[in-house]
């Protein structure tokens, strides 16, 4: 898996209200439970609290992540399941923000059409956080083992579909547009995850 390979998801094909569609939402939670990707954002978002959560799906993430924090944050669920588009929403000025989250959503996204995102994303909001799959051996692995869990033929297909898609090394930085006034960090989130943070400096 040297480099990225993007094949479309059939959850971005499916109807909202398709069970097909809603029982591999129900999936996602169990998968963002075995990454622990509620953990680790939380322990990046330090004391924002208006926050995007971009192709936040069925917005249990973010609750998980409140639970987590052990408080109730200003959350704005950016999906077209809501009818609000990423690109559309970060292109127009509004609500002021303290981060932007994505989980399980950049993998989604062409070279060009990231960059644009970060570009976006940069002049909204001093804080990014993604927690994304990673490209890896052990994630391709366990990305063909979630029927294990229950998975539906939707859930399966996604998984490993998403992976091929997903990160690694310093792709996500590279794209960032902005190395001045801003901290990167960008690594594995064992087991299966890829975390990048961008943080706009004097920002806690
Ligand atoms: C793999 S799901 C992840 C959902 C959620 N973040 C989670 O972890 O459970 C990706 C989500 O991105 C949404 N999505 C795809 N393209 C989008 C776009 N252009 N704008 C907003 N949402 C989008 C899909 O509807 C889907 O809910």
């Amino acid at each position: 898996m040297r480099t990225r390979s993007l094949e479309p998801e059939w959850l971005d094909r499916l109807p909202a209200s398709d069970p097909r569609a809603e029982r591999s939402r129900r999936d996602l939670r169990r998968i963002n439970a075995i990454m622990g990707n509620a953990r680790v954002i939380a322990r990046h978002l330090g004391q924002a609290s208006r926050i995007a959560d971009l192709g936040g799906g069925d917005g249990s993430l973010m609750r998980a992540i409140e639970r987590k924090l052990g408080r109730r944050l200003e959350i704005t669920n950016v999906d077209t399941i809501h009818g609000l588009d990423v690109f559309e929403f970060l292109q127009h000025p509004g609500k002021v923000l303290d981060a932007i989250v994505a989980n399980l959503f950049l993998h989604h996204l062409d070279a060009a059409s990231l960059r644009r995102l970060f570009a976006l994303a940069a002049v909204r909001a001093p804080l990014f956080i993604a927690c994304e799959p990673r490209r890896s051996a052990p994630a391709l692995w366990a990305s063909r083992l979630v029927g294990l869990i229950g998975a539906n033929d939707v859930t399966r297909h996604d998984s490993v579909v998403s992976v091929r898609a997903g990160f690694s090394g310093t792709e996500l930085s590279t794209a960032w547009p902005l190395v001045e006034g801003w901290t990167l960090t960008e690594r594995s989130a064992p087991p299966f995850s890829h975390l990048f943070v961008a943080r706009r400096d004097g920002i806690v």
